[in-house]
């Protein structure tokens, strides 16, 4: 039967595809399937399905995003390099017209100049950055948090105890 929950795209850019091995200091020892996991088990405690998709190609990231339209409620991005280069990402973003948020593993703003420009930054709901793996699962709460128009719930009731 197909799962008629409310879904969220999680697109990963460029590179991504070897968290755990690529350059472990800046990006951590987590693999990309551990966290696609994870933000699965996080979006199902709160009502949503999560899709993913990794690419190493503009082209194939532009595609998935057109496939969103009408399936996913809004759009969590770590569009690594094409961040800093890419108006075929933003343009895709804007043609679909849902809320997305930006992520980042390192925090950017501390790196070499060319990675603090963000072609998403003004058009995405917000960024998260710097918290290494933990900046996708904040920006996914983030994100459902803003389709549902509600705050963050208190620690005390929150699900995880
Ligand atoms: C990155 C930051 C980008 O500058 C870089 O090109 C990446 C990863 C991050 O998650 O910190 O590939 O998006």
């Amino acid at each position: 039967m197909k799962d008629k929950s409310p879904s969220i795209l999680v697109l990963h850019g460029p590179n991504l595809n070897l968290l755990g091995l690529r350059e472990p200091d800046k990006y951590g020892q987590t693999t990309l399937d551990a966290i696609n996991q994870r933000l699965k088990d996080i979006g199902s405690a709160h009502g949503y399905r999560v899709d993913t998709f990794q690419s190493n190609h503009e082209g194939h990231l532009v595609d998935r995003i057109h496939l969103a339209r009408g399936v996913n409620s809004g759009i969590l991005i770590n569009p690594a390099a094409f961040t800093h280069t890419s108006i075929a990402v933003r343009d895709a973003i804007l043609a679909v017209s849902l809320p997305t948020v930006e992520v980042h593993l390192s925090n950017v703003h501390r790196r070499e100049a060319f990675r603090h420009r963000s072609y998403l930054a003004d058009i995405a709901v917000g960024q998260v950055l710097g918290f290494g793996q933990n900046s996708y699962y904040l920006g996914l709460l983030a994100l459902i948090h803003e389709l549902e128009g509600a705050a963050l719930a208190p620690a005390s009731s929150s699900k995880q105890g």
